[in-house]
């Protein structure tokens, strides 16, 4: 992995854990408060429903007094004592007193418990009403819940009522009057209480229902948050909370605070992203920052590594990464300019080394004419009768030795001020052609022999330079066979080009002075300047190209010379084809 990536990676993880880590107290902490939250919206509820039931309670237990107290209760209990009631009359009454208080089960019943007028259930009428005698064996003016079974459109069907009784005076008649919670009063208690109710028979049914404000939680929601903590229900008995005649259960609405909290968890995971996200952005980019310097500079090293002292990094960020690119880069300069500097000195000892054997190959000269001038005034001094034999011999050594002096100095003149070859595409065959031409009546006892690769790309060669070399190679080659011998000079492929080889049957060099026979005044011939070797040398070198000898004592000598192909190097020479 790039240290780009791992540190890009690294402050994503830097960025992620903690906002992470803080998410769990966080959730658990809006779990807790939406818990406490919903607990307490039903404690309010639970507590709404409890005062309503007591208001209806009181509003039956005041009911059933007032009409046990008013005047047509006693003017009842009278006309019973007189014996002058009217059975169809008395069973009528409990209904108009019910529709007058807009009670919901009334019932006058006789002092042996048996139901005088019922108007709830009118067919109750001379029997004992069951719902109500457990309510008529307690207290009376307490209101109690219980299931009445009730005469509706419907038929009889039990609602859960409050009744209360209370005693008529005299005659020890009692009226039982009652309001039911079904229908339209579960619509109200829902509306007190803010959530959704449902009225619970002891043995479970549904007397009646009614829906909240409906907000409840999706079940996506739920699911994510693993559910609420805390009952979402409440049960509030009616009646004995030992044996309740009903319950009212109650729900309240939490879809709101669930969504609220979803909301927060959202955007906690949005910027827990957002976070992550920017963290790992700023990684790379700081990466980057580091990187780009690294990679310049391991570039520039591996160009350095590779020999070229001219590469530099450039890039050069603040801080310790910029002192070492500086470092580097100065430190890559003080290696060229040294490099600049052994070269001069190099050049400065060669041409040293030079001018030594060049003034040695003038002072050989000089001794034979010093030594002729000598015996020339000697002669003349003594007026020798063979002066003009002397004088004739002496200058004539003088003249061979001045003349030797002037080739070794147009020689010298010659490697000193070599031209700057003219390269241009030449057939190959044409160079040896023109090579050999010069030697086309060779010495005797010498077979000068040519062997060209037919289909040969033309040479980039300033062809006279070429052929100057070409012309030394054959020269030292015969020069090596003074009694005559095989002289071969071939051109074949070589890679990137083409190459010469003069081979020669002559004595060959010995491995110790291959490499010296290339030096200027090298040489082994008593009339030669031995600057042959170096000037073919110094000509390849300035074509792009080699010379190079090969040999094995007593088997002769090989010397090649290399040239690149015109081919490669149209561009350069593309005017000339
Ligand atoms: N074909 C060859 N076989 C053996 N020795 C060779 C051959 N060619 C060159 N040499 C050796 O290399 C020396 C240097 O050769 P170079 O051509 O530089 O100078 P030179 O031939 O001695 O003098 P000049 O070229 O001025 O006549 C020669 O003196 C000789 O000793
Ligand atoms: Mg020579």
């Amino acid at each position: 992995m790039t240290l780009r990536r791992q540190l890009a990676l690294a402050f994503a993880l830097f960025a992620a854990v903690p906002l992470a880590a803080a998410l769990v107290p966080v959730s658990r902490a809006l779990s807790g408060a939406l818990g406490a939250e919903h607990a307490a919206r039903l404690d309010g509820a639970a507590a709404a429903l409890a005062g309503e039931l007591a208001r209806l309670g009181a509003d039956a237990e005041s009911a059933a007094a007032e009409l046990a107290r008013g005047p047509d209760a006693e003017a009842l209990a009278r006309d019973l004592a007189a014996g002058r009631l009217d059975p169809a009359d008395a069973a009528r009454r409990a209904g108009e007193w019910m529709a007058a208080r807009g009670l919901d089960v009334l019932a006058v019943i006789e002092p042996d418990g048996r139901v005088l007028s019922s108007g709830h259930l009118p067919g109750r009428a001379g029997d004992v009403d069951p719902d109500l005698a457990p309510i008529l064996a307690g207290p009376p003016g307490v209101a109690t819940g219980r299931l009445v079974a009730r005469a509706g459109p419907d038929g009889v069907v039990p609602v859960l009522a409050l009744v209360a009784w209370a005693p008529v005076e005299p005659g020890g008649l009692r009226v039982a009057g009652g309001l039911a919670l079904g229908g339209e009063r579960a619509h109200r208690l829902a509306a007190l209480t803010g959530g959704a109710v449902r009225l619970l028979g002891p043995d479970g049914a549904v007397l009646a229902e009614a829906e909240g404000p409906g907000d409840e939680l999706p079940a996506v929601a739920r699911r994510l948050l693993g559910g609420l903590p805390g009952a979402p229900v409440r049960l509030v008995p009616v009646g004995d909370p030992a044996a309740p005649a009903a319950t009212v259960e109650i729900r309240v609405a939490s879809g709101g605070l669930a969504r609220a909290q979803l909301t927060v968890l959202g955007a906690f995971l949005a910027a827990l992203a957002a976070g992550t996200l920017a963290a790992a952005a700023a990684g790379a980019l700081l990466a980057s920052r580091v990187t780009r310097p690294v990679e310049a500079l391991r570039a520039a090293a591996a160009r350095v590594a590779a020999g070229d002292l001219e590469a530099r990094v450039g890039i050069a960020p603040a801080g310790e990464l910029g002192e070492l690119v500086r470092s580097f880069d100065a430190m890559t300069a003080d290696l060229a300019a040294g490099r600049a500097r052994l070269a001069q000195a190099e050049r400065i000892a060669a041409w040293r080394e030079v001018a030594r054997r060049l003034a040695h190959e003038i002072k050989n000269p000089l001794t034979p004419i010093a030594m002729s001038v000598e015996t020339l005034r000697d002669a003349k001094a003594r007026a020798r009768p063979d002066f003009a034999e002397i004088f004739d011999e002496g200058t004539k050594a003088i003249a061979e030795e001045v003349r030797r002096l002037k080739k070794i100095v147009d020689e010298f003149s010659r490697f000193a001020r070599l031209p700057a070859p003219e390269r241009a595409p030449v057939p190959p065959e044409e160079l040896v052609q023109a090579a050999l031409a010069l030697f086309s009546a060779p010495p005797p006892g010498v077979a000068i022999t040519r062997d060209v690769e037919p289909g040969l790309p033309p040479v980039l060669a300033d062809r006279d330079q070429i052929l100057q070399v070409l012309l030394n190679l054959v020269r030292n080659g015969l020069e090596a066979m003074p009694a005559g011998g095989r002289l071969s000079l071939s051109a074949r492929r070589a890679p990137g080009g083409v190459a010469f080889a003069v081979t020669d049957a002559g004595p060959g060099i010995a491995a110790a002075d291959l490499e010296r026979i290339f030096e200027p005044y090298y040489t082994t011939k008593p009339g030669g300047t031995g600057l042959g070797l170096a000037i073919a040398r110094r000509i390849a070198e300035e074509h792009g190209g080699a010379l190079e000898a090969s040999s094995r004592a007593g088997e002769g000598a090989t010397f090649t010379l290399r040239l690149l192909e015109a081919a490669g190097t149209i561009g350069a020479t593309g005017s000339a084809s």
